[in-house]
């Protein structure tokens, strides 16, 4: 039993609006409230003076002068690699394209040497570092992709990495086609063998319940990549696209016609795209960090929101387009860069990126019903993404249980 909050942010108006044209009233602000917990799930919620009865007997936490608000959802992450790309980073600043580093051999592929040659307890080593930096910045649900191994045993080895985290709840995806690996000769011959060996085997084994694929001119594109994001859907997985991000390549379209969870970074998409993405279920997952790194333009989040579209933010931590997982600075640049107001980042954050992951009954909000996911700190609420790397610090729990020691 959290007693005598000050002040709590459920979010509760933000999820019934499924995270559409969000005001500051959706957080829903309550003060001097108490949250019952129970089997990790949140069994009350209301006045510190009246406490179920039946809660009498709880082990109390006081938050007096303290907020209460939900866990943070980081919905998109590559955080199972090895190796550095910081001299790849040098070269972009002197003014080459990420496109032109990935054509000469550089980019994804520059990961996937040192992660191949990673053993798996090494992997499980540095991973847990990158998700303990993400929990102690408040994030109760992390999505981690694999993607640098790209052939099965590989592939197979970064989603149980992944699996073998401690601390948030994981969400692990499938991003096989990210990149053509060295042993192919042509993309189609890869995703083929992704589509006849691979899928299967992921959602046999349980490793995954998501698929990914990275949409763009010169990775993977058109009928085939279709054809490929089909068989995942008639496995049963669902589907999430790396979208529109270098060139208008047609990937938040078939998001919208395969019914994928997500469209990611979204940087090209223009009228026609704003208005198909704000009639649809599939939420913009949008990542800003990679657009800072890679020196691309932001996405149109104004237009996005105000159209009607379900909007969530996220790091893209990976080493090459987005080497921070600071999520005081993906807020700070939507706020500054994007012209999110910071309900709408906040909501993105929560309610928005639940959505993404398919877990919006579950997290996101503060409700009875849902996971006990949720951050006590000393600040105030519009102390949320404001200063560069100084998320919290916050008491975390997720499903009633405390991660961490502030
Ligand atoms: O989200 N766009 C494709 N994938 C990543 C980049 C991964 C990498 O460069 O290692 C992204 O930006
Ligand atoms: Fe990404």
């Amino acid at each position: 039993m959290i007693r005598q909050i000050s002040e709590i942010l459920t979010l509760s108006g933000a999820a019934k609006k499924k995270g559409r044209h969000v005001q500051e009233a959706d957080l829903e602000f309550l003060k001097n409230q108490a949250l019952w917990i129970k089997n990790g799930k949140i069994q009350w919620l209301g006045p510190d003076r009246r406490i179920p009865k039946a809660a009498t007997n709880s082990k109390e936490i006081s938050a007096q002068g303290k907020t209460v608000l939900p866990g943070f959802v980081e919905c998109h992450t590559h955080s199972v690699f090895a190796g550095s790309r910081a001299h790849e980073f040098e070269k972009i600043c002197q003014g080459m394209s990420y496109s032109e580093i990935s054509s000469q051999g550089g980019g994804i592929l520059s990961t996937l040497h040192p992660t191949r040659q990673a053993s798996f307890a090494e992997l499980v080593t540095k991973t847990q570092k990158h998700v303990d930096l993400f929990s102690k910045q408040g994030v109760t649900t992390l999505e981690i992709k694999s993607g640098y191994g790209l052939n099965l045993k590989d592939e197979i080895k970064l989603l149980k990495v992944a699996g073998a985290m401690s601390g948030p709840r994981i969400v692990r995806t499938f991003l096989g086609a990210h990149a053509k690996p060295p042993e192919f000769e042509n993309l189609e011959d890869y995703l083929e063998e992704l589509e006849n060996k691979y899928l299967a085997y992921i959602k046999k084994n349980k490793l995954a319940d998501r698929v990914d694929i990275f949409f763009e001119k010169g990775f993977f594109n058109g009928a085939p990549a279709v054809k490929y994001l089909r068989a995942a859907r008639k496995l049963g997985l669902d589907l999430v696209i790396h979208a529109d991000q270098l060139s208008l390549s047609g990937g938040s379209e078939v998001a919208i016609s395969l019914g994928a969870l997500s469209a990611d970074h979204l940087i090209q998409v223009r009228e026609p795209e704003i208005n198909k993405l704000a009639n649809s279920e599939v939420t913009c997952v949008l990542l800003p960090a990679a657009d800072l790194y890679l020196r691309c333009p932001y996405p149109p989040a104004r237009k996005l929101i105000d159209a009607g579209a379900r909007v969530a933010l996220a790091t893209d931590f990976n080493p090459g387009s987005s080497p921070t997982q600071d999520l005081a600075l993906i807020g700070l640049l939507a706020r500054l860069e994007m012209k999110m107001s910071l309900p709408e980042v906040i909501s993105a954050y929560t309610v928005g990126a639940a959505h993404a992951l398919n877990l919006a009954t579950k997290v996101g909000s503060l409700e009875v019903g849902k996971y006990a996911d949720f951050l006590i700190t000393e600040k105030s609420w519009t102390d949320l993404f404001y200063s560069v790397g100084q998320m919290g610090p916050f008491e975390v729990y997720q499903q009633g249980q405390k991660l961490n020691d502030v």
